[in-house]
């Protein structure tokens, strides 16, 4: 599967990186190409890809074309690189821009694939929700499958249900350092070392994730397994409860939501 890479940037690379790391892509199938050359120079020295001459050219030798930079820059691809994609699958993790938006820039590819990565992608964890523009073919699954396995796992969501499945898996990452930052300073005020907070509130993190995702039990169950009655637990609990923590991660996530769906109706 040979693969061209318009956009050479953090995720461009996380994704190019994850692709040669996994075996997925031999170095020669890849290909890069940037708006100042920054990007794909580095691209080009950490996977081995080829820098292309032209974005036209890049997507003629490419099976799989993959739409790595700014959102807002869609429609600078021109009618003729959108005519050399013709029959090709072309894939995109440009966030808010529509199936219905990537169809009027290139109407001739064989088919689109809406992608939402998220940053943890950069060391092979990452989680990716996508959707097609229509009902693919073994070969293209196969081929998204594969793309995307090298960035972590992945999951195939209704495209109007991106806005949603974005906010947990596309902010998320923000979401967690958040809390990470904040325990940690809150440690801190209270006198332990702030780099011992972190990495206790990172492994607690990841530790209690990973036993939420292995048990596939109800985190309600988990819950009650720390807590005892009127102990530590329950009082941070209790302390969150009371100062409105449901209420707030719900009216975050739906202005986020709300977000999601402005941005791709302004584009
Ligand atoms: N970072 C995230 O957490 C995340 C998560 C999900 C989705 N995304 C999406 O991923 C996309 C890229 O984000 P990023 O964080 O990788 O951005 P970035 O680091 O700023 O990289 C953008 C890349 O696009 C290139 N570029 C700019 N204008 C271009 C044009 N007209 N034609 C071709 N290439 C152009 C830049 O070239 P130079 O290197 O030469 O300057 C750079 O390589 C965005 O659409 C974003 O919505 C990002």
């Amino acid at each position: 599967m040979k693969i061209g890479f318009i956009g050479a940037g953090n995720m461009g690379r996380a994704i190019a990186n994850g692709l040669v790391a996994k075996g997925v892509c031999k170095a020669d199938a890849l290909q890069c190409i940037s708006a100042s050359g920054k990007g794909s120079a580095i691209m080009a020295e950490q996977t081995g890809a080829r820098i292309a001459a032209s974005k036209k050219e890049l997507i003629e030798q490419s099976d799989v074309v993959v739409l790595a930079f700014k959102p807002q820059h869609l429609e600078t691809i021109t009618d003729e690189e959108a005519k050399a994609a013709t029959g090709k699958l072309v894939v995109s993790v440009l966030a808010g821009r529509t199936l219905a938006s990537m169809k009027a820039v290139f109407p001739e590819a064989s088919n689109l694939v809406r992608v939402m990565p998220n940053t943890p992608s950069q060391i092979g964890k990452g989680v990716s929700t996508y959707c097609f523009e229509q009902t693919p073919s073994d070969s293209q699954q196969a081929e998204v499958n594969e793309l995307l396995a090298s960035l972590g796992t992945a999951y195939e969501v209704a495209e109007d249900q991106l806005h949603v499945a974005t906010v947990i898996n596309g902010c998320g990452p923000a979401f967690y350092f958040r809390i990470g930052q904040l325990i940690s300073e809150a440690a801190d005020a209270r006198g332990l070392d702030k780099d011992l907070a972190l990495k206790l509130a990172a492994e607690t993190g990841i530790g209690s994730l990973e036993l939420m995702k292995a048990s596939k039990r109800d985190p309600k169950d988990l819950i009650d397994e720390v807590v005892s009655p009127n102990g530590v637990t329950h009082a941070l609990l209790t302390s969150l409860d009371r100062q409105g923590f449901p209420k707030i991660i719900d009216q975050s996530m739906q202005d986020a939501v709300d977000r999601s769906i402005e941005l791709s109706q302004s584009k």
